[in-house]
């Protein structure tokens, strides 16, 4: 069992637009570029990106969080036409597996057709419309359970029964009808569109970001899904800031920069947070090195808490580093890699980008946290959050299986999926809100909402992209 190493990455030392962004444009506390002055390592540049949002400010209508017309208008103007995250590759190894994957009315049989093939099937039988698969599952052809009517592995019709009975129709027509397929990241994203944007240019941005911290030769280690009693767009909203985390998660704020994070926008579809760790929130009293590592330990539910290392902290050392410490030796163990070329903020801060509209991969040298989140059918009241945790492995090391999902309903905790560790405290205190802003949404007055400028700019954003497929100004 031979160890990776990682290299040392390009950098560059400050951000060159920086001195464009006014002091009133950002919280007075320390900021993200000013704690990586200091870090330890090298800083990829990626990181010394700071971008300047000019989006709009307005209010918010409400219903397009409650409304059945809206969600309407949204499945057929958006999610037909956005690329969408459907599952891992390796959850679909061997030829003839496939995974289901549904939004809204749609159905697709994401399938691996050959070793280097996967292609997405619309879950219909073209005879009288049976789902052809209900389950995830494995098949040497497909034979729909009505009456019998079988398709080939790679899409083509094979037969039916009594064919003398259908003149009308030609092999060449009764293909199973496909939806578009790109691979990225160990991903298998799907697009319902004729003709999309091809998806190396959507996700442009992420690809060239997601360079030094490549999610392919990771593994499913953790796949938690649960239904949650808010819209998708208000539950995905909660996990694309930290401004609540002062009012929600009190207890991470010793050891988590929540107002000092630093907001991007780079392009219609790409938006990145980074929250630091071992940098405490300007909104309590200071705290001491050592309390702030207790905390981390107890509560953040992401650092190597389980290091068998001293988590004392010395003296002449900041919390930061010796966390940043820690988590290089213990990562890199956990990976089978050598993270000492790692900087600070790659093994310890959460740096949470977002591909519109709803795949929230967390990037850095950790265990990389994924979020998906989506209407729960045609439920404007509803959605459905995926938690992944990828692990990376050397490349000389065999691919452990994913993991099944672990699916919760919508009254269970995220705390009954003990394998999130201290996450589903935080995840069911996120809950402790979303059902009551979807009733809030219902009951206000004002029927809008309203955006801070800088720690909510990603929301604006969001709903920025959005309108472009809403009005169609694509
Ligand atoms: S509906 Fe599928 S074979 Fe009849
Ligand atoms: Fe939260």
């Amino acid at each position: 069992m031979s160890t990776d190493t990682l290299d040392p990455p390009k950098t560059t030392k400050k951000p060159a637009n920086i001195s464009q962004a006014k002091p009133t444009d950002r919280c007075p506390a320390i900021s993200y570029q000013e704690v990586l002055d200091t870090d330890s390592r090298p800083v990829p540049e990626e990181l010394r990106i700071v971008t300047i949002a000019d989006l709009p400010d307005e209010p918010i209508d409400s219903e397009r969080y409650t409304s059945a017309e809206f969600h309407k208008l949204e499945m057929q103007q958006m999610w037909s036409r956005v690329w969408q995250m459907a599952c891992r590759e390796e959850e679909i190894p061997n030829v003839g597996d496939y995974s289901l994957y549904e939004i809204g009315d749609s159905s697709l049989l994401i399938t691996r057709t050959d070793a280097n093939t996967i292609k997405a099937f619309h879950n219909s039988c073209l005879h009288r419309g049976r789902t052809l698969r209900d389950v995830d599952g494995h098949a040497k052809e497909f034979i729909c359970p009505f009456h019998g009517f079988t398709w080939n592995l790679d899409g083509t019709f094979k037969q039916a029964p009594c064919e003398w009975d259908f003149p009308q129709c030609t092999e060449s027509d009764f293909s199973l009808p496909e939806a578009h397929v790109a691979l990225w990241g160990g991903f298998v994203f799907i697009n319902l569109a004729d003709e999309p944007q091809p998806f190396d240019d959507y996700a442009a941005v992420l690809k060239q970001h997601f360079k030094r911290w490549p999610l392919d030769h990771c593994w499913k280690a953790v796949h938690v899904q649960k239904t949650v009693a808010a819209n998708w767009k208000a539950t995905m909203e909660a996990f694309i800031e930290s401004f609540h985390a002062m009012e929600t998660h009190p207890q991470i704020l010793p050891y988590s920069g929540d107002a000092n994070s630093q907001y991007d926008v780079f392009d219609e579809n790409v938006s990145r947070t980074i929250t630091m760790m071992g940098i405490q929130s300007p909104h309590i009293p200071d705290v001491s090195a050592q309390e702030m590592m207790d905390a981390l330990i107890e509560t953040s539910g992401r650092m190597a808490e389980d290091s068998d290392q001293d988590t004392s902290v010395p003296s002449n050392k900041s919390a930061r580093l010796h966390m940043a410490d820690i988590n290089r030796a213990e990562f890199g163990q956990l990976f089978n890699m050598d993270l000492s070329h790692a900087s600070d903020t790659e093994v310890l801060d959460a740096i949470l980008y977002n591909l519109f509209p709803n795949f929230v991969p967390w990037a850095g040298l950790n265990p990389n946290i994924v979020y998906r989140f989506r209407p729960n059918g045609n439920d404007p009241d509803s959605s459905i959050m995926d938690v992944m945790i990828l692990m990376r492995y050397a490349e000389s090391d065999p691919k452990p299986d994913p993991v099944p999902i672990h699916k919760l309903g919508i009254d269970d905790p995220w705390a009954n999926a003990e394998e999130l560790g201290a996450l589903g405290g935080i995840f069911d205190q996120d809950m402790g809100n979303l059902p009551y802003v979807q009733k809030g949404l219902k009951a206000s007055r004002k029927g809008m909402i309203t955006l801070w400028n800088y720690q909510e700019v990603r929301i604006r954003h969001f709903h920025t992209s959005l309108n472009r497929y809403i009005q169609d100004k694509m």
